[in-house]
């Protein structure tokens, strides 16, 4: 429901903040991950795949942070007026997202140990194996992933989609709702 001054209730500053760094960061890691598979072997490819991984381990941290946000502080609801199987289909692509979210870097990460791989975080921060050293594992984890990375494409394009159709066709506010300038938090 509109407030007294027309406003629609928002997500919170930290919440937003956390939404967008992780689109901007899940957004580029689809466009490298495509991209790099082709590179020829050399410095700049290994360079690509260590950023890779970097940013995925943050995408990781990122997304338990934001289901940790959001069981403190439940999202505003979406707006009543709404039909039910939109409602559904807004909640079941979030819930994907989420689901995507841990499922893909957990999938490179398991990917990188089976490769026998060592991997340090930024270079820095040294990051355990999941599973021992096994080709036969890192081959089926790579199809995997790459499943994966497919599936969390056409969500993000129904996501994405979906908002568009909201603020351009119905000006109901749901973008905004997560926009800094837009809807106040509760
Ligand atoms: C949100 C997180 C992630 C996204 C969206 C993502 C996305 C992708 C995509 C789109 C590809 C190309 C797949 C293809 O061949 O079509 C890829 C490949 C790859 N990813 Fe990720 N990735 C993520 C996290 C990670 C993490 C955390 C690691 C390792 C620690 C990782 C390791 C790799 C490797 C090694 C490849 C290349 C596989 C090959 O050479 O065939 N990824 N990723």
């Amino acid at each position: 429901m509109p407030g007294a001054d027309g406003s629609r209730p928002g997500h919170p500053s930290a919440a937003k903040a956390l939404h967008w760094i992780t689109a901007v960061c899940v957004l580029g890691m689809l466009g490298v991950g495509l991209w790099m598979t082709g590179l020829p072997l050399g410095l700049l490819k290994l360079q690509v795949y260590a950023w890779h991984k970097w940013i995925g381990l943050t995408v990781l941290a990122l997304t338990l942070l934001r289901l940790w946000w959001r069981w403190r502080h439940p999202p505003p609801p979406l707006p009543g007026a709404l039909p039910l199987w939109e409602r559904r289909l807004a909640h079941a692509a979030h819930g994907a997202l989420f689901v995507l979210l841990i499922a893909m870097p957990i999938s490179g990460w398991t990917m990188n140990s089976a490769a026998g791989v060592g991997l340090y975080w930024f270079g820095y921060l040294p990051i355990p194996d999941l599973v021992p050293r096994d080709p036969a594992l890192f081959e089926a984890l790579r199809t995997v992933h790459r499943i994966l990375s497919k599936l969390l494409i056409a969500v993000v394009a129904l996501h994405v989609g979906a908002v568009i159709y909201h603020d351009v066709f119905r000006r109901d506010g749901i973008f905004r709702r997560m926009w800094f300038s837009g809807g106040k938090a509760p």
